[in-house]
């Protein structure tokens, strides 16, 4: 696996963020994040299917379905994790490249260890990287995706503006992620469960109740659609539009670096 360079941004003196619901240094989030990632990794595949009662997949084939990948496209996928986005990507175009790029090893190494990544060897790489500065030429992939990985970064307008650095121009950015549901009362159903199941299931399944406290507080934390919208607008990309995905629990958010 390939170590990309340790570029880590410099966190502004002073300035904080969310981590769940806490307010943390900026400084200490990334390392924070790492812990939890690194404590789930083994466990992360299993959790995702018993968390999401498998609706995960099907946000996934969403995605993969609004992207339509095909021969030839260089995709990069951020905070890629196991490999779910890159597996998909390359099933559905097997003459297209991927790279799964992501800042705990732990995630990538599990992700090695499925079946599929050896089939996929010879067009697949796996890169340790930070989403806020990542180890990548400019302007060299046609497709930056990110799952269920933005809300986790430090700084997200970094992100984006990494992302559109190193698509080339007729790139595509396309983020899966949690999001808010316009209706009040379907919110709060949906927090009554994710507020006191998954960090249940979390501690009987993966021995950690922290680590899944966190997703789902850091859930509650991400801006809505709209805002979100408005920040990949402000990062560059063009003709942005978003797609809800089970009512808003999740939403893809989809734009073009012209
Ligand atoms: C919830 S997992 C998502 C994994 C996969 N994309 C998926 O959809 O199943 C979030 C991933 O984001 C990664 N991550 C968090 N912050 C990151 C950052 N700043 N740069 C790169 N990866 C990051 C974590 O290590 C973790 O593997």
């Amino acid at each position: 696996m390939a170590d990309g360079d340790d570029a880590t941004p410099t966190p502004l003196p002073g300035a904080t963020t969310h981590f769940g619901n806490q307010t943390v240094a900026e400084g200490e989030k990334a390392g924070m994040v790492h812990g939890v990632f690194s404590n789930v990794a083994s466990k992360y595949d299993v959790m995702n299917d018993v968390m999401s009662m498998g609706i995960h997949r099907l946000w996934k084939d969403a995605m993969m379905d609004w992207l339509a990948p095909h021969d030839g496209q260089r995709l990069l996928d951020v905070a890629g994790g196991t490999g779910d986005i890159a597996f998909r990507f390359l099933d559905r175009a097997p003459g297209a490249t991927a790279v799964v790029c992501d800042m705990t090893e732990a995630m990538l190494v599990e992700g090695q260890k499925r079946a599929e990544a050896e089939a996929l060897s010879g067009s697949l790489d796996w890169v340790v990287g930070d989403a806020m500065a990542l180890p990548f030429e400019d302007r060299v992939f046609d497709v930056y995706t990110i799952s269920f990985g933005i809300r986790n970064v430090t700084r997200i307008e970094d992100a984006l503006s990494e992302a559109f650095r190193v698509l080339a121009p007729g790139g595509r950015l396309m983020v899966l992620e949690f999001s808010q549901i316009p209706n009040d009362l379907m919110q709060r159903v949906y927090d009554l469960y994710s507020f006191n199941v998954i960090p249940r299931m979390g501690q009987v399944i993966a021995n950690d109740r922290d680590s899944y406290q966190y997703l789902v507080e850091s859930i509650r934390q991400f801006p809505d659609q709209e805002r979100f919208a408005d920040m990949i607008r402000t990062a560059g990309f063009e003709q942005v539009a978003y797609r809800n995905l089970s009512m808003g629990i999740a939403a893809l958010h989809s734009g073009w670096k012209i």
